[in-house]
């Protein structure tokens, strides 16, 4: 039987994660069950940060970015000895049970917990959109509305200035959020770690729009870590019509207030989360797959293979 539940967010934060922790905590206590919010991630549980949560310290958190909780990365937690000492602490603090909202990472360490007796749910809580087992994560779609919101201005001053911006999104080795965005915003061209990157390929290609299409502006997106923008848009300065520009949209893409989308997942998530504990099951990850929340064995999600953007890599080439 759960009498307390434990919540902590962890790896990089994304809005919504707000949204989650209050759906697990008033679920859980409109159950009769206990919260205590963990800080900093697995960190607090390490530390002992804990924070009783009540239905009215998650008040006004719900339109909220970052996370109440803050989050962390602990390296050491791969550690069975660090996560033995957490097992004592969480025991200690007669916590039965924990949610863990995170990435793929958070996922094992939430894994490794529901091996040790403490049963964990995950949620996958990231901008990214790269956790197996769901459709969709907490915070894409927030950081997807930053992104078409700022690619959207860049192409005004873009089109005054025959100019070819260059905007570098993030994603961790994942292309959805560049995808998505070049889709939205009607860019010129999308560069992922699924489409790969070809510099001539690139430059050839800006030539053709400039000199034979004769467009006034060109936006390429491309997804982080694959090349340094500010040397892409020198070159496409020297060997082509437009001057380059590029832009880093960086951290702000983490930030602001959660889409009513993100609040809609994240509560919905939040409420399968507690359910699945209440019901004795430990070691799964939520997830929506074709607009149901689901739930599967985290082991099973984290084998699945990267969904397939095929259809949608298809779709940006007959809509240029
Ligand atoms: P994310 O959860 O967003 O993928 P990280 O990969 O940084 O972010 O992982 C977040 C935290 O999860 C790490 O700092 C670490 O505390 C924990 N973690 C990551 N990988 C493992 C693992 N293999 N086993 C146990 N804990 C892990
Ligand atoms: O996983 C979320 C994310 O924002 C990635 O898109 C990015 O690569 C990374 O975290 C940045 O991490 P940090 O906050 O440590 O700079």
């Amino acid at each position: 039987m759960v009498r307390k539940i434990g919540v902590l967010t962890s790896g990089g934060d994304a809005p919504g994660m707000n949204a989650a922790i209050r759906s697990v905590t008033r679920i859980a206590l409109n159950n009769g069950v206990e919260v205590v919010g963990v800080h900093n991630g697995y960190r607090g549980l390490l530390e002992e940060t804990f924070e009783p949560l009540t239905r009215s310290s998650v008040s006004d958190i719900l339109d909220r970015g970052g996370t109440k909780l803050g989050s962390a990365r602990l390296p050491e937690f791969k550690e069975p000895e660090i996560q033995d000492e957490c097992i004592r602490n969480l025991k200690r603090e007669g916590i039965d049970a924990l949610v863990v909202i995170g990435g793929d990472g958070s996922y094992r360490g939430a894994l490794a917990l529901t091996h040790k007796g403490i049963n964990c749910i995950g949620l996958p809580g990231t901008i990214d959109n790269d956790i197996p087992g769901t459709d969709f994560t907490i915070g894409f779609d927030t950081a997807l509305h930053t992104c078409v919101e700022n690619v959207d201005k860049l192409r005004d001053t873009s089109s005054s200035h025959h100019r070819c911006s260059i905007v570098e999104v993030m994603g961790n080795h994942c292309g959805d959020l560049a995808l998505y965005t070049a889709i939205s915003c009607g860019a010129e061209m999308v560069i992922t770690p699924e489409t790969g990157y070809d510099e001539l390929e690139v430059i050839e290609r800006l030539r053709y729009l400039g000199e034979a299409v004769r467009k006034n502006h060109a936006i390429v997106i491309i997804s982080e870590k694959i090349c340094d923008v500010d040397a892409l848009a020198k070159k496409v300065t020297a060997a082509t019509d437009f001057s380059g520009r590029a832009t880093v949209l960086g951290h702000i893409q983490r930030g602001g207030s959660p889409t009513p989308t993100d609040r809609m997942l994240a509560s919905r998530m939040g409420e399968k989360a507690v359910d699945l504990l209440m019901e004795g099951i430990g070691g799964h990850c939520v997830g929506i797959i074709d607009n149901e929340i689901t739930s599967m064995p985290i082991n099973e999600a984290l084998e699945r293979p990267a969904k397939s953007r095929k259809a949608l890599y298809r779709l940006f080439d007959r809509l240029v």
